[in-house]
């Protein structure tokens, strides 16, 4: 078996069962919308129909409340059973027995005449249920198209988050109709660095875009129907020049700012005045709406407190509220952000520089700077998604050749595809009932240095196969992994997907 993640267990028999279209299928009602997305696939590439039938079917799928969420059993005798604990898990069956035709058979107008599958038993569910991939639109944006063929790849490694990180000092991406300057000034920036930041060469070629509301709508079905869940990002009070640059009343300073054109840190964060909080409040509530139900990530990473140490505005309201530290006043975004957002039925996840201050109960944190936050952030009873920098970003180097093409930073910054396989997702130390604040972990792809489709592949690909596989839960040997990939990267070769090449043995 070629499939990748691996499942949790596979227990082959004798014989083989052949398969020909037309495929009849006898499923439950509330996994036909399951069944299509994959009918919906073999018909757009090998041509198969699927016809639902009540009996006497090749492929019978049923619902199995006893399986762990996500989960399966799937039986291949002289037919095929399913047995799914929800629609997700069906899913995923059926993309185990997708895995059993020859990797060209993805593509448009490819040709299957017989589907062989091995007999065998298989019983399979995720180790974790956060299994998650961060996409940067912001540094550099991507249309709708890349977004949805990018839900489609992660999918296929049952991945089941997007995080849409939708602005930064380098752009705003979401249109808002009561906030028209985000996307008429924010969205658009005059030029961007060529190379690395630090050799301060600019392109000086205009970069931007944005997501309408429909486009949202769009994006949110597709991942829907893929059992991808789309979470978006609106990152206040730091990152937030882009903001400032649309609505300069809500800096801290007087000076106007432009979207900003370098990559970094900028030191223009929100002003803490009750005005600009409310502001905040308003930009994420809106942008929520268009994700209802939605986890939402409110950021609250990387914000300096240069601009609120003289600022008499936040000099104020630290002493009006008893503040002792400049830090602590970002605790009053993600006290306001938070609790708006969970007011509205949304659960809240946040960078974990949060820690730093006061934590609403309840709030997400997403782990970055190292594992040991997300061992705080448990001990502190608060769930983790684990996302820690020195193992999942994989905006850094995928090796330390020279010739890498330039990546955020230099060596020993490097992730290599072995080191993602070796990752482990819950920390070190985590006593045994912390456990369960675990709810899975997050691979970043950050863009600063990521501007086209096929790069963001190169950078993304095979690391997030290595990164399914362990989020699933079923990471073993390299070596046997590595086997399994060289196949599997058939199909995504398949798939147009311009994945970085394995390095050659020896
Ligand atoms: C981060 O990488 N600033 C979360």
């Amino acid at each position: 078996m070629t499939l990748i993640p691996r499942p949790q267990c596979v227990t082959p028999s004798e014989g083989t069962l052949t398969w020909t279209s037309p495929l009849r299928v006898t499923a439950a009602p509330e996994l036909r919308d399951a069944v299509q997305v994959f009918a919906n696939d073999l018909s757009q590439t090998v041509g198969w129909s699927v016809e639902f039938v009540d009996d006497d079917a090749h492929l019978v799928l049923s619902v199995d409340a006893e399986r762990r969420p996500e989960g399966f059993s799937l039986d291949v005798s002289d037919a095929v059973e399913v047995r799914a604990a929800d629609p997700s898990g069906a899913y995923y069956a059926l993309q185990v027995l997708r895995s059993f035709t020859p990797a060209a058979s993805v593509t448009p107008g490819s040709e299957l005449t017989e589907w062989t599958l091995p007999r065998m038993h298989v019983v399979d569910s995720p180790a974790f249920a956060w299994r998650g991939v961060h996409l940067d639109v912001a540094r550099h944006f991507f249309s709708v198209d890349d977004v949805i063929r990018f839900i489609d790849l992660i999918s296929l490694h049952r991945l089941n988050h997007l995080h849409l990180h939708l602005n930064d000092d380098q752009g705003w991406r979401v249109e808002l109709p009561s906030w028209p300057r985000l996307t008429e000034v924010g969205a658009w920036r005059r030029s961007s660095p060529v190379g690395h930041e630090r050799d301060g060469v600019d392109d000086g070629v205009p970069h931007g875009g944005f997501y309408t509301a429909a486009d949202i709508e769009r994006l949110r079905t597709h991942a829907t129907s893929r059992f991808v869940t789309l979470v978006p990002e609106i990152d206040l009070p730091g990152h937030a020049q882009a903001v400032i640059a649309a609505y300069p009343e809500h800096g801290v300073t007087d000076e106007p700012v432009e979207v900003w054109t370098r990559w970094g840190i900028s030191d223009n964060v929100l002003q803490v005045s009750e005005g600009t909080v409310s502001f905040a409040e308003n930009l994420v509530r809106e942008v929520a709406a268009l994700f209802p139900g939605s986890p939402f990530h409110i950021g609250g990473d990387e914000c300096p407190t240069t601009q609120w140490e003289s600022s008499p505005i936040a000099r104020a309201v630290m002493a009006e509220r008893g503040m002792r530290e400049p830090r602590d006043l970002q605790g009053l975004f993600t006290e306001r952000l938070a609790s708006t957002l969970r007011r509205l039925g949304h659960e809240v996840i946040a960078w974990d520089e949060v820690l730093d201050a006061s934590v609403p109960e309840g709030t997400i944190i997403a782990a970055w700077r190292d594992a040991a936050k997300g061992r705080e952030a448990a001990e502190r009873g608060l769930d983790v998604i684990m996302a820690p920098m020195q193992w999942v970003y994989f905006d850094w180097l995928n090796s330390a050749d020279p010739n890498e093409p330039v990546a955020i930073a230099a060596p020993p910054a490097v992730t290599t595809l072995e080191r993602v396989y070796e990752f482990s997702v819950v920390p070190d130390q985590l006593p045994d009932e912390l456990r369960a604040r675990i709810r899975g972990a997050q691979a970043q792809l950050w863009t600063e240095y990521i501007a086209t489709r096929e790069h963001l592949d190169y950078m993304a690909f095979p690391r997030l196969c290595a990164f399914a596989e362990v989020v699933w839960g079923t990471a073993g040997s390299f070596e046997e992994f590595r086997v399994r990939l060289t196949s599997h990267l058939e199909r995504l070769r398949a798939l147009g997907v311009g994945f970085r090449p394995l390095e050659t043995e020896g």
